[in-house]
This record gives structure tokens, sequence and C-alpha cells, in this order.
């Protein structure tokens, strides 16, 4: 009997303490961790919500890159983290990509997370070098196909959106090229910049300052109308590419077990720094759309999930791709 009370005792003491963790949630610094490279559009994003973010929790937020394997290296590592509220993550629609393309996923999308909510929606632009010999995507697909075999595509590893982006252009013109994948596509950008590479689909979070400086050139959006950043860029739909469409979703996790109460407070600090009107304005100017608020919640987030792991699957599998 008086190992029972002790045990009730404990229990109780366990529940207190963690709900006065939560209460006085966050004491010190919180991670959010990137998948990807610094630079690039995985990286923008998180930068550009982490400062606002910090300022609602009273703590800064602090962006930690961890890179490989098209982004699983990094969800591995949160997956296994403490579930303190310390560790927090962003990452793309390669969380609902990730089971079909890797046979051996050391996670589980569906089971190792909670949910915060989802954060932004990202065009994506079909990019070449500056001095590619062409000037249109019709021009573009002809040079391509005529020199198949000298044409190098970037991207930022297997399973990365910029993968998914090229693997469709690819199918659509009906040409294999050769693929180089890095570690994001921040370095990737670089290499295309400076002529390394030929080819890059990229999400506009990165890409439209560099497109209106000229320093790559643009040979289509991948949404069905204009962007208002890049008016006078055609879309790929519009060039021929008929339903040519990617757009990209993010969402922020937290690792599985992580308090309710702690997931609330995080939840609105997401949503106060995608109302800040200095990170709305940025988003417009890089024609980035936030999702509306019934979206930035744990629920829409894992419902959301749920359907692109529904949709993903069997396109990949009956595609036959494999990232492992
Ligand atoms: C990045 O942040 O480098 C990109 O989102 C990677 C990708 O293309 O998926």
């Amino acid at each position: 009997m008086k190992s029972f009370i002790k045990l009730i005792s404990l229990t109780a003491l366990i529940g207190l303490s963690s709900i006065t963790q939560a209460q006085q949630y966050p004491t010190r610094p919180i991670t959010l961790v990137v998948p990807f490279a610094a630079g690039g559009p995985t990286d923008v994003a998180a930068r550009m919500i982490s400062i606002p973010m910090g300022k609602s929790l009273g703590q800064t937020v602090i962006v930690e890159n961890t890179v490989g394997a098209g982004g699983t290296v990094a969800t591995q590592r949160v997956a296994r983290a403490n579930p303190d509220g310390y560790t927090i993550f962003i990452h793309h629609m390669g969380m609902a990509t990730a089971p079909a393309l890797y046979r051996k996923l050391p996670f589980d999308p569906l089971k190792d997370f909670e949910y915060i909510g989802q954060v932004i929606d990202v065009p994506m632009t079909m990019l070449g070098r500056k001095d590619f010999p062409a000037n249109n995507l019709q021009e573009m697909i002809a040079y391509v196909k005529a020199h198949k075999d000298k044409i190098s595509l970037a991207n930022a590893g297997l399973g990365a959106v910029s993968h998914l982006c090229g693997m469709l252009f690819q199918s659509a013109i009906g040409v294999e090229l050769n693929t180089i994948p890095y570690k994001g596509t921040g370095p990737a950008l670089n290499d295309l910049m400076g002529g390394q590479v030929d080819l890059l689909c990229d999400q506009t979070t990165q890409t439209v300052p560099l497109i209106k400086e000229g320093r790559v050139k643009i040979f289509g959006v991948t949404t069905m109308k204009r962007l208002s950043a890049l008016p006078n860029v055609p879309t790929m739909d519009e060039q021929g590419l008929k339903g040519f469409e990617v757009k990209v979703w993010h969402g922020i996790y937290a690792p599985k077990g992580t308090p309710p109460a702690i997931v609330e407070k995080i939840n609105a600090a997401l949503r106060s720094a995608l109302q800040d009107p200095a990170v709305k304005q940025r988003m417009v100017d890089l024609s980035v759309e936030i999702p509306s608020m019934d979206k930035v919640s744990p629920q829409g987030l894992q419902t959301h999930l749920e359907a692109e792991i529904q949709k993903w699957g069997p396109v990949i599998r009956k595609a036959g791709i494999y990232a492992d």
C-alpha cells in the first residue's frame, strides 16, 4: 500500500513538473532545424519567421542547418530529439514524399512528430545559367534535346522538391538529363550563377531577387497563373507544357511527445509571425502565399500531411523512383 501511495505521489510530481515546465516555457533559446543548406529557400523561410517567433516567445529561435539525403538526415535528428519544445523543425512536402521514395526510412512522419502548423506555399521557377543559349522555354527545350548528354540539371538531393520538379520536367519533355545533387539549392544556385551547372528548378523564396538582377535566366514559373512578383515571366503551362504545376507547401513540427501546452505556445508564435506586416510584405515580394489560419494549426498540418502522403505514394511507386 505504501509503495502504491509513493508511486501515485511520484506520478503526480512528474505531472506537476511537466505542467510547470510548459507554463515556464521557454526559458532558453529554441533550435529551429532546417533540413537543407544555408541560403536556400527553406533556410530563407526559416530565417523570415524565426525572428518574429522569437520575439513572441521571449527567447531567440536559432536556425540550424542539418543537411543530407534530401532532408531525411535532419528529419531523423528531430524525430529523436528531446520532446521538450527546444528543438523544432521546418520541412516542405518532402515530409510527404519520403515514405514512398525511401524504402528504409528511419522515422515515420505520421508517428514520430507533433504538428505545429502549415507555414507557406511557394511556387517554383525553371532557371538556366545566365549564358544558356536559349531565350524562352521552347528554345531551351530544343537546345536540351539536341545536347542532352551535355546538359546538367542541379537539385538539392534525392527527394528534394528541386529533384521532383526536375523529374517532372524531364518526363514532360521526354529527355533524361545528367542530374547533379547538392545539399540544398543554396549551393546549387551558386553553381548555376557560376556557370558550373546548366539548369535548376527552384523556389521563388530564393530565386526572385536573382531573376530580377539578371544573375540567372528564367524560362518559366510552375504555377497555372503568372506571379505578381514576376509578371512578365510566362508559366510553363502557357508555353506548351500543359498542366506543369508545382507549388511547395511547408510545415513546422516538433518531436512526438512535446507537451500540448508547449505545442500551443509555438503555434501562437508561428501565427503571430505570419501576421507580422514585415513578414507579410516579404512574402508578397517573393510571391509566397501564407495559408489560411485554419491550416496554420496542428490539425491543419496533420490533415494536409496525411492527404499528401496518400497523393504522392501511388505516383512515386508507379514511377518506380527510389532515393535509397
Ligand atoms: C532547399 O532549401 O535547399 C530546398 O528546399 C531543397 C529542395 O529543393 O527541396
